[in-house]
């Protein structure tokens, strides 16, 4: 055999190598989150990871990165783009470079609770604004809900008049902004990982978040007044990245996406009994003073904070808001 061909054979049997190699390798998703593993998005997200492993072991392998580990809130979406993660599930609240239209479900008091935002996100309208996201290169698989926020004090807090001139931490979305600074507070965009320490060091006087996220957290142990104010929704958007999605053989997406959708099934279920039960633990806890608004507060509320609406109704769309009000008339 002459060297040209012992050269040839030996680069065969290489590249037959590696292309062994890559079969028997699985794909990785890594899923990177902010939030504890005992919250809805954290057991949503070990339940893909048992479901994968179940159905595709050896092909695929899902890798978890909860508590901002890996990335934090405003980093992961960049992130995802140049492929150092495969999936996460930021709050809605958190797209706002990607898209303007998803701020409708940062708007206050504009669903009645989380089953009329359930009946938004299935709707053709909802299900739309999964594919907002696309331009950017990036592909909405899903929503998850968290629920419904409160607001946390270091004061006592009743009426809007009572957090005039308070510092409150606000997710990374100019409707959040606009939501505190009509009624005259100041609202700061810091990253979920700081607010326990901003909290426990009077950096700032408040924030609002979910039951599941204020005692997963421990926010409850530095805030020693919560008003049940269920004033607007923290969900979440499931995403990868339309790079990663496309470059999936096909006889894998489908069944990832089983999985998932599996997954977000599970993970919406328990969010409902998670709010439940984290807002008893708070308030078992003694650690904090819970109050109930009566109807007047919270009309007070509610009619400071609703013309924030009109301010956003261009960028996000007349159209869009109406679809969203619907989903509570099926009350
Ligand atoms: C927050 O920043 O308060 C939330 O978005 C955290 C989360 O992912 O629930």
């Amino acid at each position: 055999m002459s060297i040209k061909h012992r050269i040839l054979q030996a680069g065969l049997l290489t590249s037959l190598l590696i292309s062994l190699q890559s079969l028997a390798a699985p794909i990785e998703i890594k899923f990177s989150h902010v939030v504890a593993e005992n919250t809805p998005k954290g057991k949503m997200a070990l339940r893909f990871q048992e479901l994968v492993k179940e159905r595709l072991d050896g092909k695929v392998e899902v890798k978890i990165y909860p508590n901002s580990q890996l990335f934090g809130d405003n980093k992961v979406l960049e992130a995802m783009l140049l492929g150092d993660v495969q999936m996460a599930a930021p709050s809605l609240s958190k797209f706002q470079k990607y898209t303007k239209q998803l701020q409708v479900f940062d708007l206050p008091f504009l669903f009645d609770d989380i089953n009329a935002v359930d009946r938004f996100q299935s709707s053709d309208a909802g299900q739309k604004l999964l594919q907002s996201v696309k331009r950017r290169g990036l592909v909405g698989l899903g929503y998850l809900h968290n629920g419904m926020k409160q607001l946390s004090a270091s004061d006592d807090i009743r009426v809007p008049a009572d957090i005039a001139g308070k510092k409150f931490r606000i997710m990374t979305s100019d409707v959040l902004q606009a939501q505190f600074e009509v009624v005259d507070a100041i609202p700061l965009k810091k990253p979920f990982s700081e607010v326990f320490t901003l909290l426990q060091t009077r950096a700032i006087d408040g924030q609002e978040n979910t039951w599941s996220n204020n005692y997963s957290k421990k926010f409850f142990e530095v805030q020693p007044y919560m008003i049940e104010s269920n004033h607007g929704v923290l969900d979440y958007m499931v995403v990868t990245s339309a790079e990663f999605w496309n470059s999936l053989p096909d006889d894998l997406r489908a069944p990832i996406k089983q999985a998932l959708d599996d997954a977000i099934a599970y993970g919406n279920k328990i969010s409902l009994e998670k709010a439940d039960e984290d807002r008893q633990l708070i308030i078992d806890s003694g650690m904090t003073k819970v109050s109930e608004l009566t109807p007047e507060q919270r009309s007070q509320w509610v009619n400071a904070m609703k013309p924030v609406w009109k301010e956003f109704e261009d960028e996000i769309g007349a159209d869009v808001i109406q679809a969203a009000l619907d989903a509570n008339k099926s009350n």
